[in-house]
């Protein structure tokens, strides 16, 4: 492609002369006719090829400008000095103007061999990749999903009234202590209330359920923060997927169902769950879920602690406190409810055995994903 910009010299006006006979009128007349029409078709010419062939035909040997100027023996005697003038003006006209194109052409950027080839493929834009937190999100999501869930999003400044007291953890309780809070040095819209940055997703279980009836059925994905030193597992701020599921009839056996399906679908239809009892304020019974181990087959490996069991999640049975606490009647409606870390399941599922490298920014480990 070459780029070329308008000729920028100024075309020369022919230089009229008061002629003696009409054959000489005539012969300058066909001077100027011949200045313009060179310079237009001048200003046309856009490369080397061009130049070279307007070059010939108005300046060469047998070119218009040589004819017109031994056109002076059709002029009068009297008149020729004018004339000789006069056509020699339009050689160097000519001469100037193709000097000046030919600078203009020639100009670095616009040769040809200086041209951008358009042709040449691209030099492509790098374009980033799916963060692996990310992806483990969309695939926890799609899981529950397609099993019914729908997926809810809440705030990551929450209310102590949702992250700890409607979850049947009162002021004292000592369940506090370790969720390792960061307390936001303001107090809520009533003055009263203080803030935090949520240690769980599990506040959303409440929001949910004061924000409809039942049937409930959601999924919650989102970040959460606790006041902790980081390591290989822990960091101060990760992220968690809630599950709550409450109707008439509700029973441990959907909570197991349920979860079991969920370890299937991330972790390999041959899996097997394990429940252990745990303790979590808001449900009743209370457990952890745990896989066996996909590497090491249960066996003993490095991933599994030796253990041959990878703990994935806490859940329960939702705790009739919290139901009465929403309005809900909790001689009619049961629930179940977990909560999954995504990090955690990240990690297992790709060998990952630093937390800290999800967040560190580094694109050698980015760029695996
Ligand atoms: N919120 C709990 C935690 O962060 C997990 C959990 C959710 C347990 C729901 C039971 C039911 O540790």
């Amino acid at each position: 492609m070459t780029r070329l910009r308008a000729a920028t010299y100024n075309q020369p006006a022919f230089t009229p002369f008061l002629p003696e006979s009409a054959i000489t009128q005539e012969v300058a007349a066909r001077a100027a006719e011949l200045q313009s029409r060179a310079l237009k078709e001048l200003s046309t010419v856009s490369d080397a090829e061009g130049l070279e062939a307007w070059r010939v035909a108005y300046l060469g040997r047998k070119s218009e400008v040589t004819l017109l100027k031994r056109s002076i023996t059709d002029v009068p005697p009297g008149d020729r000095r004018e004339f000789g003038q006069a056509a020699n003006a339009v050689g160097e006209a000519l001469a100037s103007a193709f000097e000046q194109r030919r600078a203009d052409i020639e100009r670095p950027g616009t040769k040809d061999s200086d041209a951008l080839d358009v042709t040449l493929p691209g030099r492509p834009s790098r374009i980033g990749s799916i963060h692996p937190i990310t992806s483990t999100v969309r695939e926890i999501c799609a899981a529950f999903g397609e099993m019914g869930f729908g997926v809810v999003e809440g705030p990551e400044v929450e209310l102590d009234h949702y992250n700890f007291e409607k979850l049947n953890i009162p002021r004292h309780h000592p369940a506090r202590d370790s969720f390792n809070t960061l307390w936001i040095d303001k107090t809520g819209d009533d003055g009263e209330r203080p803030l935090l940055l949520r240690t769980h997703t599990s506040p959303m279980q409440i929001r949910t359920m004061e924000r409809q009836e039942p049937p409930v059925r959601v999924i919650v994905p989102g970040k959460v923060y606790r006041y902790e030193a980081t390591d290989a597992t822990h960091e101060w701020h990760f992220q968690q997927i809630e599950g709550l599921a409450v109707d008439e009839g509700v029973t441990f056996a959907d909570l197991k169902g349920t979860l079991y399906e969920f370890a299937r679908r991330m972790f390999g239809a041959e899996r097997k769950v394990r429940f252990r009892c745990d303790f979590f304020p808001f449900v009743e019974p209370g457990v952890d879920m745990s896989i066996d181990c996909f590497k090491c087959g249960g066996e003993g490996c490095r991933i599994c602690g030796d253990t041959g069991w990878i703990e994935i999640l806490g859940a329960g049975m939702v705790h009739p406190n919290v139901l009465e606490g929403v309005g809900y009647d909790p001689q009619r409606y049961t629930g179940f409810a977990f909560g999954v870390g995504i990090e955690r399941i990240c990690m297992i599922k790709h060998g990952i055995d630093d937390i800290r490298l999800f967040y560190a920014n580094d694109l050698r480990f980015l760029r695996q994903f």
